[in-house]
């Protein structure tokens, strides 16, 4: 009897243990729990790999290139990594629909230029900024280039030529270098959110290539 009697307190106590043992461990799981939150958060944020930005080289990097013409064409070959980036061409399409994404894959839903067509306005979804949120990229300006602007398909070189002839440009070469180096639209390139990946630099040292291009005569690549 004395024994049982001895026994039942020591169960009581065992499961006593227990179960505050259990709490503990529940309560330490869940006070590690934000403790390894932390590591995919800081990777996250570490890693601009997500949309990295990669740099531009400055026009006095090509001050060693004696011959003004073949320094000419290296500045707007240099200039191009931003023209031919898929941030500016996604909007600068061959057709009459806007490309999206890196691999410029067609706009997704159905828009077009619509010439007499019933279509969406760009602005029912493109705000005057980018709502992250609804991850759709936006601006006050938001349009498609003139198909006479279109760049995609086309060499380096043929957009090249296609920007200084004045038959085909809607710009002088001032309002062409106002244009690249200080229009808020093309500016969104390097601020396009999400992770899309910027174009590359930033847009005053783009502009500072376009500049040192255009008094270098403004030659272009074959
Ligand atoms: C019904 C909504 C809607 C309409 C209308 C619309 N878009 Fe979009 N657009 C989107 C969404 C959503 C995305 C983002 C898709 C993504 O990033 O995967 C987008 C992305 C884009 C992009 C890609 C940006 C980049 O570099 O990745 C371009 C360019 C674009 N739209 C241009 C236009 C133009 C020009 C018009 C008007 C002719 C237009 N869109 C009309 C919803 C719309
Ligand atoms: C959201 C769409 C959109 C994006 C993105 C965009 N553009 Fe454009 N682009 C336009 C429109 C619209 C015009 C016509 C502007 C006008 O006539 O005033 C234009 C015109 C131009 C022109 C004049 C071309 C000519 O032949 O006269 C240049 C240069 C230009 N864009 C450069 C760029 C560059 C560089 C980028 C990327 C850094 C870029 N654009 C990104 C819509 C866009």
């Amino acid at each position: 009897m004395s024994t049982r009697r001895r026994r039942r307190p020591r169960i009581g106590c065992l499961s006593l243990i227990a179960i505050v043992g259990a709490a503990l461990l529940l309560a330490l799981a869940v006070l590690l729990r934000p403790r390894s939150l932390p590591q995919p958060t800081a990777l996250a944020v570490g890693a601009p790999a997500a949309a990295p930005r990669t740099a531009l080289r400055s026009p006095a990097s090509f001050m060693a290139i004696a011959d003004p013409r073949a320094r000419s064409i290296a500045l707007f070959r240099e200039a191009g990594r931003v023209i031919q980036h898929p941030r500016c061409l996604n909007c600068h399409p061959r057709t009459d629909r806007p490309t999206q994404t890196d691999a410029m894959r067609p706009h997704m839903p159905w828009v077009s230029r619509g010439a007499g067509e019933a279509v969406l306005p760009c602005a029912t979804c493109h705000h005057d900024r980018n709502v992250e949120a609804a991850g759709v990229p936006g601006n006050p300006g938001w349009q498609l280039a003139p198909s006479e602007m279109a760049w995609q398909g086309q060499s380096l070189g043929d957009i090249c030529r296609q920007l200084i002839d004045p038959a085909r440009s809607h710009m002088t070469r001032a309002e062409l270098l106002d244009h690249m180096a200080t229009d808020d639209l093309v500016g969104w390139a390097w601020h396009p959110g999400g992770e899309r990946t910027p174009a590359p630099g930033t847009q005053a040292q783009f502009g500072a290539l376009i500049d040192a291009w255009l008094s270098t005569g403004a030659q272009c690549p074959a």
